[in-house]
């Protein structure tokens, strides 16, 4: 929803605008195009992506700020940039497809790699430390609660009795043993997803998106939030209304907006998308 979200947003030509999640630049390059003498400060913590995303946004560069950090360093990058508020935020939550589709990143059930599955390659524990080492209990309970994944227990089994997992093919097809295909989805979408989101901490760093995000706006500014998760809709949603009530935010999405069939059609992944948009007072 790429011209819904710069619509929301309300490009001024001299504003300055954070994009928190710049992935390869799509939606930075959108930004620049609508500057003048403004700013757009480009964030990501995926260091590959923001290289690739600097090389794709060249034409603007004079007007790109790039940061490298996740949503709890968003201040140091309004900071960095020299500014300390801007006009408008705008979090486009998740995986980029850059991501999910390179197979050494281990995100992806549908091409064998590395079960990484880190969005920031130089730290923290990897989908194949999780599913290695997390005891059954823990690890039923995350793939249930962060996949949304009715079949949990029985996955969990089947991944501690098949240890070690090595790769991602290796994963996809015990839990497609374990669980049969049901709809369209392949059998492992949920528990890929689940562990992705563990490994990143995506739930923890929403929190922190929601928390800093309205301090870094100024007033009259607006905050824009793309999530894929009913979970993460609904805390961007809780929030927003909680802004709203507190009189420091005027609600711009009563509903949220979901792409177009067309869009659906176009981007298969977008189907589950919404967003959601707030003025600051
Ligand atoms: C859906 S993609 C964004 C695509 C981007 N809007 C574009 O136009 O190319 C999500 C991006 O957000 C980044 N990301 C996700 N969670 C993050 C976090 N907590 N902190 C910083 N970046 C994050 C991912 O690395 C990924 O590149």
């Amino acid at each position: 929803m790429p011209d819904e979200a710069l619509d929301l947003l309300a490009i001024r030509p001299d504003g300055v605008y954070l994009d928190c999640t710049a992935g390869l630049g799509g939606h930075t390059a959108l930004i620049a195009q609508r500057l003048e003498s403004g700013t757009v400060i480009a964030n990501d913590r995926d260091a590959v992506s923001l290289e690739l995303a600097r090389a794709n946004t060249q034409q603007w560069k004079d007007r790109i700020c790039f940061h490298l950090g996740t949503f709890g360093s968003l201040r140091e990058a309004v900071e960095q940039a020299g500014f300390d508020k801007v006009d408008g935020l705008l979090a486009d939550t998740g995986v980029s497809r850059y991501q999910l589709t390179s197979a050494e990143r281990g995100f992806s059930f549908m091409a064998d790699g590395p079960l990484d599955m880190r969005m920031d390659q130089t730290r923290g524990r990897t989908a194949a430390d999780l599913v290695n080492h997390t005891d059954e209990k823990t690890l039923a309970d995350l793939i249930f609660q962060f996949g949304e994944e009715r079949r949990a227990r029985r996955i969990a089994r089947a991944i501690v009795r098949a240890r070690p997992l090595r790769s991602t093919l290796h994963l996809a097809d015990v839990v497609e043993r374990a669980v049969p295909r049901t709809g369209r989805l392949h059998p492992a979408t949920k528990t890929f997803m689940a562990l992705r989101m563990a490994v990143n901490d995506e739930p923890g760093e929403l929190a922190k998106l929601l928390d800093v995000g309205p301090d870094l706006i100024r007033s009259g500014g607006r905050m824009v939030v793309i999530s894929f998760m009913s979970n993460d809709d609904r805390q961007v949603k809780e929030k927003f209304r909680s802004l709203a009530r507190e009189g420091r935010a005027t609600l711009l999405t009563k509903h949220p907006l979901e792409p177009s069939p067309e869009e659906i059609e176009q981007n298969p992944a977008s189907r589950s998308a919404k967003l959601r948009a707030v003025e600051l007072i």
